[in-house]
């Protein structure tokens, strides 16, 4: 029976929220023929291919106080940095040396930095290597703000919603924040024409099978060209340090959901999932996901962008990562390869 509702979502990429839920609260049984379903179905788009982004974490430095969050304004017990943008663009240098060909400039939502500087990050890494794309996950920022950067140069932006449901959304934030104006940042994006990157946690504090059930509708709506979906996992210095992390088996399950709902998005097995199970990367790879975000930033910083405990690859050059991946995914069945990876639009 679960089978034949893979079958049918693998034919019409689309379920009812029901059946959905069905399929999540079975996800044991459910999950090896959902992932191999699901890598048919990439397979179809991107073969073997395996996309990396070199992922710049230029600032722990965050406005913001989300509570599962390690970097939030109010963890006092940790020790922020601050790329200057000539690091930020260095970083890209050595980045393109290694084989990137995308950039992913993320970092908390730190004010010190103005449009005008951003704007000239984006400038000097595309003026130095016009073949790569830049991707910005800078939190939530002003329509104008979203624009300026668009206008500079920026391909992509990366703003997970964290949750659809918006009741949810406010038991994970303060009320500072609010789950409208992640909303319009989203649209703005879409609007400005960046290729755009949803997501959420998978397992956070609140979250129930029939909150997951309903990502899907919410995910059919926005269409993006992304998803970034990891397991939570628990920050000791954070409100929510008494709850259980995640579990990344369920993960595994949803993200050949995904790929099966969206077969042409660009699916990353993330980090998170490779600390909750170290072999976590290449079971994403094998449940549907198709890119890999390796750090950039310098040894020196790295220790310290800690969203949540025990965060992996903390201690490697970029070198070292990059071929530490190479070899997990080799593993696979799957390739590595180094173009800019770009959403396959339909023709
Ligand atoms: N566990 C897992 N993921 C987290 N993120 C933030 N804190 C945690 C945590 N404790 C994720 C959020 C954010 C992304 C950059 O990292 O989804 O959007
Ligand atoms: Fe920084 Fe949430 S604590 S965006």
């Amino acid at each position: 029976m679960y089978k034949a509702l893979i079958d049918r979502l693998e034919a019409d990429s689309f379920l009812t929220a029901d059946e959905y839920l069905t399929l999540i609260e079975n996800y044991k049984q459910i999950s090896a023929y959902a992932a191999q379903r699901a890598v048919e179905t990439k397979k179809k788009y991107y073969g073997n291919k395996v996309f990396v982004r070199g992922l710049i974490e230029f600032s722990n430095y965050c406005r913001n106080n989300c509570y599962y969050c390690g970097i939030r304004a109010g963890n006092k017990n940790i020790e922020r940095y601050r790329l200057t943008p000539d690091e930020i663009v260095s970083c890209a240098d050595s980045g393109y040396e290694l084989g990137f060909r995308t950039f992913v400039l993320q970092g908390g939502e730190d004010t010190h930095y103005t449009d005008d500087d951003f704007c000239r990050v984006i400038g000097e890494i595309k003026k130095r290597h016009p073949d790569c794309a830049v991707t910005l996950s800078l939190g939530e920022r002003s329509t104008e703000s979203l624009k300026r950067l668009k206008d500079a140069g920026a391909d992509r932006y990366l703003l997970r919603h964290e949750t659809a449901n918006r009741e949810h959304y406010r038991k994970l934030h303060p009320d500072s924040m609010s789950f409208d104006n992640r909303l319009r940042c989203i649209d703005d994006l879409k609007r400005f024409g960046y290729q755009v990157g949803v997501g959420f946690m998978v397992g956070s504090p609140y979250q129930t099978d029939r909150d997951l059930a309903n990502e899907f509708a919410f995910l059919r709506k926005v269409n993006p060209q992304m998803v970034g979906i990891g397991p939570f996992i628990t920050h000791k210095d954070t409100p929510f340090s008494d709850f259980e992390s995640g579990s990344a088996e369920k993960t595994l399950l949803m993200l050949s959901l995904i790929r099966l709902t969206l077969p042409r998005v660009l699916l990353p097995a993330t980090t998170a999932l490779g600390t909750l199970d170290i072999k976590g990367r290449e079971k994403g790879i094998l449940a549907g996901a198709n890119v890999l975000m390796p750090n950039l930033s310098p040894v020196s910083v790295r220790g310290k962008y800690m969203l949540y405990d025990n965060k992996i690859c903390t201690g490697e050059e970029a070198a070292q990562c990059v071929e530490c991946l190479k070899n997990r995914i080799k593993t696979t069945g799957h390739e590595i390869v180094t173009d800019r990876g770009d959403y396959k639009n339909e023709v």
